[in-house]
């Protein structure tokens, strides 16, 4: 069945989406209104996650270790200095010593934030959740990427590489990384996620 609807970004945008209410089919976004000049976003600009010469640390499995290389040089390329954990080939690995290990990293400060692939993106967000202070987030749009920012403060963004085409996966880590948090009442919410 076919869906329809809006959302008001932190910025202000309007973003128009349509999609199919059956589970796995992504939502697709239509179009977006620019805010007017006084949306009052300015002073959200100061608190991204990271800024150029932070560390982010980035991790896969096997099944996402070649859009980890993909994305790896994406965030080379926004000036970043990144910490790869590994995998580095396709031979079979678990996911949840690959996810743990850069949550780790994470919440020991070693890097400010975290990138992780899987297939699904699913097995090694919840293995890194597992860990206090780091908010994974599975992401499959640039939609849903900015919102893991504006409203969960999310510290670490997770991809499936077999669900998620490496334009989408890019796209989606620019928009991660371009987001920062709304605050104001989501800060309470993210507060009751524990560890925050
Ligand atoms: C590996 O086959 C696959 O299970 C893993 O990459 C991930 O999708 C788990 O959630």
């Amino acid at each position: 069945m076919l869906i329809a609807g809006h959302n008001v970004t932190a910025k202000g945008l309007v973003v128009h989406w349509q999609g199919d209410s059956r589970c796995g089919t992504q939502h697709h976004i239509l179009g977006r209104k620019e805010p007017a000049a006084d949306a009052g976003d300015s002073d959200m600009t100061n608190d991204l996650l990271v800024q150029p010469g932070d560390t982010v640390a980035i991790a896969s499995d096997h099944a996402g270790y070649e859009l980890k290389t993909v994305l790896k040089q994406e965030l080379e390329g926004l000036g970043y200095v990144v910490a790869d954990l590994g995998t580095n080939s396709d031979t079979s690995v678990d996911y949840p010593d690959f996810g743990r290990g850069l949550a780790e990293v994470v919440a020991g400060g070693k890097a400010k934030a975290g990138v992780l692939v899987c297939g699904t993106g699913i097995g090694i967000s919840i293995a890194a959740n597992r860990i206090p202070t780091v908010r994974a987030a599975l992401v499959h749009n640039e939609l849903t990427a900015e919102m893991a920012r504006a409203h969960n403060n999310a510290n670490v963004m997770a991809v499936g590489a077999r669900v998620t085409d490496e334009a989408t996966a890019r796209a989606c880590l620019k928009t991660f990384f371009a987001t920062p948090f709304e605050g104001g009442r989501h800060t309470r919410r993210v507060e009751k996620l524990g560890a925050a």
